[in-house]
């Protein structure tokens, strides 16, 4: 193992959409929102910006965080569920306002599990030589595929972005140890259905609300705190880190009642575990990034402690990434 994260930022748009906002578009309240999923308030993309603003944004300063500029970065991976477009993704867009010449890049569809899946790629690829430094993107503009009339899903997703710059590193930093997992027998679970190429748009996918991403909460749910918690611990035995090393956990945030499972089944208190649902509700692919981002520039996260990045997704997919930052 050896690549590190050498520099990092993120992106919310401005625009904030809260609780009693919500309570005025679907049968909720800001009491149920809050107490089943710890979320008060999230970012939501204007109807008429470009997603890829999210990108670049988050992408610039990373690039400044880390003190290179784009001509130094050899691959781009572009973490996302929902692209800019179904062909050619979202990865050329960036790349073309990034300006990154003849670079290779490409997207990287995981579910919410697409930042951790893009960190072990990212590093397999170092590791074996291929590439020197990487720029891994987690975008997501969620509220452009949410029902605003489902009270299921609406209130839990919010819009943003984060970025890493990752390079090579000297053995013993950086990336210490990983698991990945999926289990394909539960895609079911998370879906948008139409729109690829099996349920092609039509005005009967549109009249039915097929364009819309819909889940069995619930279902997932019981499976997020178990995959998390599987995952950590693998990825923690496989770098040969105790829990007791950890500094922090960094988990997805779909629910702060997940997370506080996660924690009681880890045994790691609340306060070494990452947390800004309530901020920004589930950014997807942008939530790991986007909770590392904040919590590094508050001064909570600091260069040389011990991370463990875990998150669960559509697919289902799941890992878990144990680093010295
Ligand atoms: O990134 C991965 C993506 N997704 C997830 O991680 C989601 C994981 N699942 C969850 O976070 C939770 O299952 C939810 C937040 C989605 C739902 O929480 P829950 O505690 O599992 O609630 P529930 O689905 O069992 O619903 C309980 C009640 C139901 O009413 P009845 O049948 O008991 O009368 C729902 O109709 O709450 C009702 N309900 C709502 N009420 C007010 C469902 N959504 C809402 C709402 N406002 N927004």
């Amino acid at each position: 193992m050896s690549s590190r994260i050498l520099g990092i930022g993120s992106y919310l748009p401005p625009k904030v959409l809260t609780n009693a906002d919500l309570e005025r578009l679907v049968d909720t309240s800001d009491e149920w929102i809050r107490q089943r999923t710890g979320i008060v308030k999230r970012r939501i993309l204007e109807q008429d910006s470009d997603p890829t603003i999210m990108g670049i944004e988050a992408s610039k300063q990373a690039l400044k965080d880390g003190g290179i500029s784009a001509e130094q970065l050899d691959l781009l991976i572009y973490a996302t569920n929902f692209p800019n477009m179904i062909s050619p993704g979202s990865a050329p867009f960036l790349a073309q306002a990034l300006d990154l010449g003849q670079i290779p890049f490409f997207d990287l569809k995981a579910g919410c599990s697409g930042f951790v899946y893009g960190l072990v790629v990212a590093n397999g690829l170092i590791d074996a030589g291929v590439f020197e430094r990487i720029l891994l993107v987690g975008s997501e503009a969620l509220s452009r595929v949410t029902d605003w009339k489902d009270r299921k899903t609406c209130v839990l997703f919010g819009d943003g972005a984060g970025a890493v710059i990752i390079e090579r590193a000297p053995s013993g930093e950086g990336v210490l140890g990983v698991s990945l997992h999926a289990d394909g027998k539960k895609a079911h679970l998370l879906r948008l259905e139409a729109g690829g190429i099996q349920i092609p748009v039509s005005h009967e996918t549109i009249d039915a609300g097929r364009h819309f991403f819909k889940m069995e909460g619930k279902e997932v749910f019981k499976s997020a705190v178990t995959m998390m918690e599987f995952s950590s611990r693998e990825a923690l035995a496989n770098a040969g880190i105790e829990l007791a090393d950890v500094d922090w956990i960094i988990p997805h945030q779909a629910n702060i009642r997940i997370i506080r499972a996660l924690a009681q089944r880890m045994k790691i208190p609340m306060d070494q575990i990452i947390v800004n649902i309530d901020r920004v509700a589930n950014t997807s692919t942008a939530s790991i990034p986007l909770a590392l981002d904040e919590a590094y520039r508050d001064g909570r996260i600091k260069r040389g402690q011990i991370l463990v990045l875990t998150a669960f997704g559509a697919g289902v997919t799941y890992g878990a990434v144990v680093m010295k930052f």
